[in-house]
């Protein structure tokens, strides 16, 4: 039991990565806060996945919103240990066809949702002397993407963000990671068409996509007391896509 007694909160755990990463959680004796906005999976999960499990209906976006949800995991369980902000969307266009809605919305979710949560947990874990914050990047925040201009510019901030917060909490016992994925089979890229995806497949060293379950081990281990002497590192889990 790599958790046993600690309390997370995965955003976006309703589906893909961060459901995975919850059933995960779960497995090794956490406590878990599902904070999604698609409050139909959420629910559904939340009957699903037991007592250990409490779902919150939060638009990562809406600092109102996130501020509540965390005085309620609080008020339920009693503390958080350990925060993974994994809600993330695309919307994807080149630079010249992409528009300012399509812009602000990916920055909104992606950054300013990351920035929210964070800022909210933080007095928490400082208050107790520890905690793991765990910020879900990308390989298209590491290395640029074709047609994700938002997208990258959100997951690059988050590396900025993290090595900054890394900085500044590692006095209050609290360590800052990132996970970069490469492509994984969840929701989020199967909308994108099958020769794409056989293209990613095929410039990939391991010749596959990720699996949700594998982004979720590398969340558990930078959330386990194994990785307590890691700070400010992005962790690129991406079967070689990128090098
Ligand atoms: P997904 O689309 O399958 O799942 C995302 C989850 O986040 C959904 O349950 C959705 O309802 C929730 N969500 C989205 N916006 C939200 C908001 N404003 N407030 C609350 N919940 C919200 O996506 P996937 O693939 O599981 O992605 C998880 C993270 O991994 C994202 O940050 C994504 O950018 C990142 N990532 C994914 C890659 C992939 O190939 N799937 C590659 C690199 C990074």
């Amino acid at each position: 039991m790599r958790l046993a007694n600690k309390v997370a909160i995965i955003t976006g755990g309703a589906g893909g990565i961060g459901l995975a990463a919850v059933k995960r959680f779960l497995e090794e004796g956490a406590k878990v806060a599902i904070v999604d906005y698609d409050k139909q999976q959420g629910e559904k999960m939340e009957a699903e996945l037991g007592e250990n499990v409490a779902f919150f209906a939060v638009d990562v976006s809406k600092l109102a919103e996130v501020k509540e949800m965390v005085e309620q995991v609080v008020d339920r369980f009693g503390k958080i240990d350990i925060l993974i902000n994994n809600a993330g969307i695309t919307r994807d266009a080149t630079l010249v066809k992409m528009s300012e809605e399509d812009f602000e919305k990916v920055i909104q979710i992606n950054l300013n949702g990351v920035y929210y949560c964070t800022q909210a947990v933080a007095p928490h874990m400082i208050a107790q002397g520890s905690g793991k914050i765990i910020s879900t990047s990308s390989v298209s925040g590491v290395y640029g993407n074709f047609g994700q201009t938002n997208y990258a510019a959100t997951k690059a901030a988050i590396i900025g963000m993290t090595k900054t917060w890394a900085k500044e909490l590692g006095r209050k016992g609290i360590n800052v990671n990132a996970v970069a994925p490469g492509f994984t089979a969840t929701p989020m890229v199967e909308k994108m068409p099958e020769k794409v995806l056989q293209q990613m497949e095929g410039i990939t060293s391991l010749q596959r996509l990720g699996k949700p379950e594998d982004i979720a081990n590398a969340y558990l281990f930078l959330a386990s007391d194994e990785a307590s002497y890691i700070t400010g590192h992005v962790l690129q889990v991406d079967g070689g896509i990128m090098m």
